[in-house]
This record gives C-alpha cells, sequence and structure tokens, in this order.
C-alpha cells in the first residue's frame, strides 16, 4: 500500500487543476486508495464562503485548505487537492502545514489557452470589467521554480497528463 499523501495541483484558472485532479484521483480510487478531494470552487460554496480574492483572503483560502488535507491524511486518506495557489507564499503555508507528505504539482497552460478554453466564462467576465482581482490578468500568478513537477497541458489530451503524473508520482515513486 503506498504511503497516504497530499497531492496539489496548482496554476491558473482554467489550466485543467480540476480536470487532472479529477481524473488522477479516479485511477488512485482504482488503484484501492481512500481518495479525499478538495476543490477550491467547492470550497468557496461552504466553508470558504466568508472570503474573497483579497491576498489575505487568498492565504485564508489555502491555508484552510491545507489544513483539512492535514487532518484526512492523518485518517489515511490520500488527498487530491486543486486550488489556484497563485504565489509561492500561498505555496510555502502549504508545505508549512503539509511538510514531507504534499506533492505540489504545477498545472500550466498559457494565459491564452486559459481565456480560450475559458469554461466557466470568468475570463469573459474580466473582460467585460465585471470581475476585479483576477488571477493572471489583474491578480499576481507568481511562476513557480521549476524544482517543482510540472505538467503542460497546452496542447496535449487528459489522459496523456494523468499517465505522465501516474508514472512520475507512482510508478517511479516504488
Ligand atoms: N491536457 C489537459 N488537461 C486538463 N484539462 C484539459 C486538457 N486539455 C484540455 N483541457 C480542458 O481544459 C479545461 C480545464 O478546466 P478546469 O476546470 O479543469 O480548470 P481549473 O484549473 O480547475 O480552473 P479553475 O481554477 O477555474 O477551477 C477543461 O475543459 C478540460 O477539458
Ligand atoms: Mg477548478
Amino acid at each position: 500500500m503506498e504511503k497516504a499523501r497530499v497531492y496539489w495541483f496548482f496554476g491558473l484558472s482554467g489550466s485543467g487543476k480540476s480536470t487532472l485532479s479529477d481524473a488522477f484521483a479516479l485511477r488512485l480510487n482504482d488503484f484501492g486508495q481512500h481518495v479525499f478531494r478538495l476543490d477550491g470552487d467547492e470550497l468557496r460554496k461552504g466553508v470558504n464562503k466568508d472570503l474573497g480574492f483579497s491576498q489575505e483572503d487568498r492565504m485564508e483560502n489555502v491555508r484552510r485548505a491545507a489544513e483539512m488535507a492535514q487532518l484526512a491524511l492523518t485518517q489515511g486518506f490520500t488527498v487530491v487537492a486543486s486550488f489556484i495557489s497563485p504565489e509561492e507564499i500561498h505555496r510555502e503555508k502549504v508545505r508549512s502545514v503539509l511538510g514531507e507528505y504534499v506533492e505540489m504539482i504545477f498545472v500550466d497552460a498559457s494565459i491564452d489557452t486559459c481565456r480560450t478554453r475559458d469554461v466557466k466564462g470568468l475570463y469573459q467576465q474580466v473582460e467585460k470589467g465585471n470581475i476585479k482581482e483576477f488571477t493572471g490578468v489583474s491578480a499576481p500568478f507568481e511562476m513557480p521554480n521549476m524544482e517543482e513537477l510540472r505538467i503542460s497541458t497546452d496542447g496535449t489530451t487528459v489522459e496523456h497528463c494523468v499517465n505522465v503524473l501516474w508514472e512520475k508520482l507512482i510508478v517511479s515513486r516504488k
């Protein structure tokens, strides 16, 4: 049995965090792991309903998520989390809560790709001036240093990306 871990997917809105997290979580399920999924959108509907998108609130958003991941981890769950986590300080917070148990995965797609996908119509709303402080447009996204695991979703299929992640995170770590 694999050691319980937290897989923390981060990147721009529309980069593919939720899509890859869901697919990766399904595969972990098939592999016999008990998986706990945490997703930014879901948390913002409930637990983190009181938070907005200021620097301070974004930090609190990831801090609470990391603490929830920690709780699930101590109960033997494998956690798959997807949060924009836009700046290095947010990623540092996650690492400081979860330590050696977390794998940070940078889901990389260009802002043009994300804008073209515009899964939730958010980029269009930003364009119309209806959303302030949007990551990658009017709020910062800090590129991670390249020591971290990076998966590019530009011009690749979900299946290919999950295969690559599986190989790097599971197969080669056995
Ligand atoms: N290789 C790929 N990996 C992941 N998603 C891909 C890939 N190729 C195309 N896509 C598409 O890109 C979109 C990614 O949307 P998704 O909701 O997963 O983004 P997100 O990073 O979770 O955004 P948000 O931060 O707004 O929640 C989906 O429509 C997905 O089908
Ligand atoms: Mg998402």
